[in-house]
């Protein structure tokens, strides 16, 4: 069986990070999202990878090339305008095998695909969708579903009390490829707006099955940070990078920290990263490889990308930083979302 990762949406809701970066390769741990992806399919057996791209491409695909370094084959299904998430399956056609499994590439998750899959098997219907249960439903389309897990209809952003239950789309499908007849070629479509209720309305099988494990969405920059704080408190247990040195505090290779620098943990710390005297890290920070934190620094709630320098004295407490951004010295910069301007207009 064969992936598709869909990853070509502009992720409108996470600029400015995504303004020059498709959202799927937002660093998740100091780590390309897509790249946690990919590591954590092969490791559930997906050899062959398939990544639907429109938004920057080349970064994506000039970062896996082949796959090879992965230990996978990936190749790219390139869209000249928006197709929508069933438009850009469509698109991807060619590449696919008879049963395929589709993943939307910012959904930060860790769970099993094979249960799933064997669901798929034995209902044999045109497509399987994950479900994952949250606790409000108001915010969402939720499921009604049969006793044999057949979707009857979804319900948008239901009142609490008029909720048919808690399960909602979680962007995971097994689909046959057969089932793709009934999209239009070239046209934006919505699988979940369009082709999920037109395949329930032709009844061509569209089942859910619930999935376990850690589950959330990177499309807001309140996610983004949650998934981070997840993952440092171990709420999600994706492998981190770096040695764990105390609880709670991982520090990757050739770092250079000043005796007199005080880690709070939780702190996830890059490759190469210099920090001087009498800084605070921390809690809840992670910074990115080649960063450099002078002095007298307090970085809290923090998550700074590769190479970010922050001068002397700033303070820095509930940031999101991109690439090269430079801090300070001597500010106090709070819940801000930072990218380099250079950037910004390339
Ligand atoms: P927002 O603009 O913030 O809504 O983000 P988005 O459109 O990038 O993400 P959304 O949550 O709407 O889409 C879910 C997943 O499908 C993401 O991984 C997107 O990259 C992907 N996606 C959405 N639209 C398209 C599309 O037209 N083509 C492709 N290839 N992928 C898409």
């Amino acid at each position: 069986m064969n992936a598709l990762l869909l990853a070509g949406g502009l992720g409108t809701r996470l600029r400015p990070l995504t303004e020059n970066l498709p959202k799927p390769m937002a660093p998740v741990a100091n780590r390309p999202w897509l790249e946690h992806l990919v590591i954590r399919l092969k490791q559930q057996g997906i050899r062959h990878i398939v990544v639907a791209v429109k938004h920057y491409p080349e970064l994506i695909r000039s970062y896996f090339g082949t796959g090879d370094q992965w230990g996978v084959t990936m190749e790219y299904a390139v869209e000249h305008e928006l197709l929508g998430t069933a438009g850009a399956i469509k698109n991807a056609e060619p590449y696919l095998e008879e049963t395929f499994v589709v993943v939307n590439a910012d959904i930060v998750h860790y769970t099993e695909l094979a249960p799933l899959i064997q669901f798929h098997r034995r209902h044999e219907g045109a497509v399987t969708i994950a479900l994952t249960e949250v606790d409000d439903p108001s915010h969402y389309g939720v499921v009604e579903q049969d006793e044999q897990g057949r979707i009857l209809r979804f319900v948008e952003k239901p009142a609490p009390e008029e909720a048919p239950s808690r399960l909602v789309n979680a962007g995971i499908y097994i689909i046959d490829k057969k089932a793709l007849q009934s999209i239009p070629e070239q046209r934006e479509v919505s699988i979940e707006r369009e082709t999920f209720p037109m395949w329930i309305e032709q009844g061509a099988g569209v089942y859910g099955k619930r999935i376990d494990g850690y589950w959330m969405d990177m499309g807001t920059k309140e996610r983004y940070r949650q998934i981070h704080w997840d993952l440092l408190n171990r709420s999600c247990p994706l492998p981190l990078p770096g040695k764990a040195s105390g609880k709670g505090i991982w520090v990757g290779k050739q770092c250079d920290i000043h005796p007199g620098v005080l880690l709070i943990p939780p702190v996830l710390i890059g490759d190469r990263v210099r920090i001087g005297e009498r800084s605070i890290i921390g809690p809840f920070s992670v910074i990115g490889s080649d960063s450099v934190i002078e002095g007298h620094v307090r970085c809290a709630e923090t998550i700074l990308w590769d190479r970010c320098t922050v001068r002397s004295g700033t303070v820095v407490n509930r940031c999101i930083a991109g690439c090269d951004v430079e801090m300070g010295p001597q500010q106090t910069m709070h819940e801000a979302v930072m990218i380099r301007t250079e950037a910004m207009q390339a």
